[in-house]
């Protein structure tokens, strides 16, 4: 049976990936410094799959921890989700997203390197695109820089990564961009976790549709879309979650550097995502038109065909799932994680 460590296995899109795996008879390590996520997603995973998985509490930048688990167990392939990944926090602290996002990674690849491991999947984001206006985008649609440090440190370890495969052959690397991940597991027992106020735009209106919040902020009614406001390629975390399986099994057979984009190929408005969860919830969601967000794009999608083609891998699940599984770990999870303390 083969063992996967996967950095940031406790997060968001971790938790749902290591579900899969999990599921599909791989054994797994969890790497993860908590700083934005929960143990308590460990005890959710044992219940959803009837498996502990091995857990380390530490950060992907520090080599003796990672020299450690190789040391001990016998890892045959990497899943690297751990990161920051908020796109104002990245403009206001570079160095954050600099050091976690390219030197973490950096230094996973030498020791992975050291450690006679080379199989590497990695979490990367349309956010690499840029103010892109070729619309959908493809994966050679990179016309356009990155616009915040977030994107562009998600295009260096691209690179580093490319630049690996190329010096060494015996590299196997998929990378993976992800458009706008969504929703939560069937069971309602993981979900997304946001700290603080939401920035995405699905848990903040699933925030206001449970009475958390007053009303939704749309930024921006004024783009050249059907309706004025924005439009994302919004893809269910569950199947982002069984993309990372098949590109997994994809390394499995193939050696070099693969890339693939990870979306539906079809754009949702703010308007439309507002409708479905007051479809779901039978909430009248109250919303308040604002400026544009700085930094949005008017409109972003994916063209998925390549990872159709080449992974056999489609997004499955439609809005109303998106918006139903995210509705189902709201109203289970009014605190997310935050367990209630026992009295
Ligand atoms: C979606 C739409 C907003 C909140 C970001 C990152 C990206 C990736 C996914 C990491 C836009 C509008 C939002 C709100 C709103 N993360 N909106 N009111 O910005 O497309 O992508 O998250 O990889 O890198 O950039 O997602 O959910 O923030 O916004 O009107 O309260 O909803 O203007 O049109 P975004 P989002």
């Amino acid at each position: 049976m083969k063992t996967i460590l996967i950095t940031g296995g406790a997060g968001y899109i971790g938790s749902h990936t290591l579900v899969e795996c999990l599921q599909a008879g791989y054994q797994a390590v969890v790497l993860d410094n908590l700083s934005n996520s929960s143990s308590e997603v460990l005890n959710r995973i044992r219940c959803i799959t009837g498996v502990s998985p091995i857990f380390v509490q530490g950060d992907v930048c520090d080599a003796e921890v990672l020299t450690n688990i190789f040391s001990t167990y016998t890892i045959d392939v990497v899943i690297h989700f751990a990161g920051v990944k908020a796109v104002g926090e990245s403009v206001q602290d570079p160095i954050k997203y600099y050091k976690n996002n390219v030197a973490g990674s950096l230094v996973l690849c030498q020791i992975m390197c050291n450690m006679n491991v080379f199989k590497l999947v990695f979490s990367s984001s349309a956010t690499v695109y840029g103010d892109s206006r070729d619309m959908p985008l493809r994966e050679d649609s990179l016309n356009t820089s990155p616009i915040n440090p977030y994107g562009h440190s998600k295009l260096m370890v691209e690179q580093m990564l490319s630049d690996l495969a190329k010096s060494d052959p015996r590299w196997s690397i998929a990378v993976l961009r992800y458009f706008n991940p969504v929703g939560a597991h069937a069971s309602g027992l993981i979900g997304e976790h946001p700290k603080g106020v939401p920035n995405n735009l699905f848990p903040y209106v699933s925030q206001v549709a449970v009475g958390l919040r007053p009303f939704v902020c749309v930024f921006g009614n004024d783009y050249p879309t059907a309706d004025g406001t924005g439009v994302r390629d919004y893809i269910h975390v569950v199947d982002l979650a069984q993309g990372h399986l098949m590109a997994l099994n994809y390394l499995n057979a193939h050696n070099g550097y693969f890339l693939w984009n990870l979306g539906t190929g079809r754009g949702y408005s703010v308007l439309e995502v507002i409708k479905a969860f007051s479809t779901v919830s039978q909430v009248d969601i109250a919303y308040e038109f604002l400026p544009r967000r700085p930094g949005d794009l008017a409109e972003c999608w994916s063209a998925p065909q390549k990872a159709s083609l080449e992974l056999g891998w489609n997004a499955s699940l439609d809005l109303n799932s998106m918006v139903t599984d995210s509705w189902r770990w709201q109203t289970l999870n009014p605190h997310g994680y935050d367990v209630e303390e026992e009295g």
